[in-house]
């Protein structure tokens, strides 16, 4: 197969090395969860693979704290990728950042610092957030409509102090004495629903001009918040129909909204198990699948459908439909927990499948196989319309981030669809984007 529409297929590698259900394995090394050691070895993992970007989630709070979940906190994103960014050259750094629970300001600086230590590799994953009310003051989470709301003005003001150095600002002219124009250095003077700023910010413009914006929210909401703003979009996809329904349905609002769909990626999540033999690959997802907690898993799907009783079902029965909520009237999560109602309707899963769904991958897609099987699935998808690439996050930790630098991604080289040099240094360049003016 040559490539696709002449492009390429893009690549995120999830920034982990621990997989929850495998820390009590002799070699996870989740004594580290808390180290920079183990999330150097991924970042240098991937900038070896020439990889587009690390990706990596955030949540505000411990929503289910148990004793036996390594998972349960962990380095704060932005922080960490403070610290890859002075150990990687060329790969993207994706960090996830809440515009409910953070002020334009703050974020705006610390993006921009990010984005200039980096030499211009930064994304941000734009998310509106499911929990951390109980951490803000707040007696609820805001409503779902409300949150996007205060996204968009968010989404405004960062913008607006992104751009209130003009480019050509910071003159450092040692010999009159004038480190930078003040003529280019602006107020912006916000005055909004949700916010009032001043600026102008206290850094210099970003070398991207402003952060890629990345968006992870499923939701029709979601979706035209997506289709105003997004670069790359997020999305947890098992089923290769719905993928491309997705695909096409936000490609269409992007056009809608006037802009060019081609520039704006579309990558689901894919949970990676890799064996040598398709035997060995279905061993060790059997394995994977053997290790989740159905008991905390069954509490988090509960959770997740908005506070139903499962407790009474037998793990190879059906959810009674009557028993599912009508997922878009949910309040936080609505696109996710529509993919477990859909499972169960359309599906006939049985609890025990949806809870394998939710405690292996959250509801992304999964694939087991030999490199040249995950290969295949990966370009097919993208053939198809389902996908312009993948975050990839491998069951396998550490190992298996190497397996899939090492033995998936020469495959997919050698088929023309995947780099084999970085041709710029920036996430802009990595992914095609038009740079910021
Ligand atoms: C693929 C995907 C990844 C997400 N990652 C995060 C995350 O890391 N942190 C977070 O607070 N929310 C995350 N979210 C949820 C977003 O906060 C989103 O705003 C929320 O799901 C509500 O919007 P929705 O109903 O449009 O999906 C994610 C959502 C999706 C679909």
């Amino acid at each position: 197969m040559g490539k696709r529409h002449g492009r390429h297929i893009h690549l995120g590698l999830w920034l982990t090395f621990l997989d929850a259900a495998d820390w009590r394995n002799p070699d996870s090394r989740a004594e580290e969860l808390n180290s920079l050691a183990p999330y150097v070895e991924v970042a240098e993992i991937g900038e070896r693979a020439k990889l587009d970007a690390l990706i990596r989630g955030d949540g505000l709070g411990l929503p289910l704290p148990s004793p036996d979940q390594a998972y349960a906190g962990s380095l704060e994103i932005l922080t960490l990728l403070a610290a890859l960014a002075a150990r990687t050259e060329k790969i993207g750094l994706i960090g996830t950042a809440s515009t409910t629970f953070t002020e334009p300001y703050n974020l705006a600086r610390t993006l921009a610092t990010l984005d200039h230590i980096s030499n211009g590799r930064v994304g941000w994953n734009i998310v509106t957030s499911v929990a951390g009310e109980e951490q803000f003051g707040y007696d609820q989470i805001p409503g779902h409509e409300e949150r996007y709301e205060r996204a968009d003005e968010f989404i405004e003001v960062v913008s607006k102090l992104w751009a209130s150095w003009e480019s050509d600002a910071v003159l450092v002219d040692r010999e009159n004495g004038v480190f930078f124009d003040p003529k280019k250095i602006n107020r912006i003077d916000h005055h909004g629903k949700h916010f009032h700023v001043a600026g102008p910010l206290n850094i210099a413009r970003p070398p991207q001009g402003r952060p890629v914006f990345v968006q992870a929210g499923d939701s029709d909401r979601g979706r035209n918040f997506a289709a105003e703003h997004a670069e790359l979009v997020f999305t947890a996809q098992r089923d290769l129909e719905k993928a491309q329904a997705f695909y096409r349905d936000v490609k269409e609002r992007v056009k809608r909204q006037g802009r060019d769909e081609s520039r704006v990626s579309i990558l689901p999540g894919l949970v990676v198990t890799i064996g040598a033999t398709e035997a060995e690959a279905r061993e060790l997802h059997d394995q994977f699948l053997a290790r989740i907690d159905y008991e905390r898993t069954r509490t988090s799907l509960e959770a997740l459908l908005g506070g139903i009783d499962l407790s009474d079902i037998d793990l190879d029965e059906q959810v009674p439909e009557e028993r599912l909520p009508e997922a878009a009237t949910l309040t936080r999560q609505p696109g996710r927990a529509q993919i477990f109602v859909d499972l169960a309707k359309e599906k006939g899963a049985t609890l025990r499948q949806l809870l394998q769904a939710l405690g292996t991958a959250h509801g992304h897609g999964r694939v087991f196989g030999t490199p040249r099987q995950v290969a295949d699935h990966i370009e097919r998808w993208a053939e198809a319309g389902a996908a312009d690439g993948f975050a990839i996050s491998p069951a396998q930790g550490l190992a298996g981030a190497r397996l899939f630098a090492d033995e998936v991604v020469p495959i997919l080289q050698d088929r023309g669809v995947f780099r084999r040099e970085y041709t710029g240094s920036t996430l802009r360049d990595h992914f095609g984007l038009w740079p910021v003016s």
